[in-house]
C-alpha cells in the first residue's frame, strides 16, 4: 500500500512536470476561471478582443451552423448554445493563440484570428476564464463527463 502511494506520488510529480513544460511550450495550463479577477481582467479583454465576432453575451453569430457564401463559418457561440465547452482547455487555448487552420481539416479557411501576438498567455487564460466562467453549473458536469476519458 505505502509502495502504492509513493507510486502514486512519482506519477503525480511527472504528470505536473509535463504540465510545466506544456506551459512553456505554450499550452493551456489552468485556466484560472475561479480567481475573480482574472476573470474580470477577462471580461475586459474578451469585449475588446472577442466580442465584435462572439456576441457581447457570447451568443455568437446568426446561423452560425451554417456556411456563409464564401465558405467560411460565422462566429459560434460560446456560451452554453455552443460547442466551445465540448473542448478541452488546451484546444480552446491553442486556437486562441494560433487561430483555426492550424486545429482544422487541411484546407480550412477560417475568420478566426490568431492572438498570439496581441494577447500574453496570461491574457488569453483569463479570457478563456472569463468565457467559462459564464458555463452553469450543468454545463460543466456535462463537459467533465464528456472529457473524461480523454488523454492529455
Ligand atoms: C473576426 C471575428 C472573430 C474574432 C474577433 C474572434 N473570433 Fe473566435 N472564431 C471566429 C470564427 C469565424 C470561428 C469559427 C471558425 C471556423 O469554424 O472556422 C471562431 C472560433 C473560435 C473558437 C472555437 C470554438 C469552437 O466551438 O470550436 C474559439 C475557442 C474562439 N473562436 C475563441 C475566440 C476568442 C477567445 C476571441 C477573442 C480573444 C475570438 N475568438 C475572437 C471569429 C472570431
Amino acid at each position: 500500500m505505502i509502495a502504492r502511494l509513493a507510486l502514486a506520488s512519482v506519477l503525480a510529480a511527472v504528470v505536473v512536470a509535463q504540465c510545466d513544460d506544456s506551459v512553456r511550450g505554450g499550452r493551456a495550463a489552468a485556466i484560472p476561471v475561479t480567481d475573480a479577477a482574472a476573470v474580470a481582467r477577462g471580461k475586459a479583454l474578451y469585449e475588446k478582443n472577442c466580442a465584435s465576432c462572439h456576441g457581447t453575451r457570447l451568443e455568437g453569430q446568426a446561423d452560425w451552423r451554417r456556411r456563409l457564401p464564401n465558405g467560411r463559418f460565422p462566429a459560434p457561440p460560446h456560451d452554453r448554445t455552443g460547442h466551445t465547452w465540448h473542448h478541452p482547455d488546451d484546444l480552446l487555448f491553442g486556437i486562441t493563440k494560433e487561430g483555426m487552420e492550424k486545429f482544422a481539416p487541411p484546407g480550412h479557411v477560417s475568420d478566426m484570428p490568431a492572438f498570439g501576438r496581441l494577447l500574453s498567455d496570461g491574457d488569453i487564460r483569463a479570457t478563456l476564464a472569463y468565457i467559462e466562467s459564464r458555463w452553469p453549473e450543468e454545463v460543466w458536469k456535462a463537459r467533465r463527463e464528456m472529457l473524461k476519458n480523454r488523454n492529455p
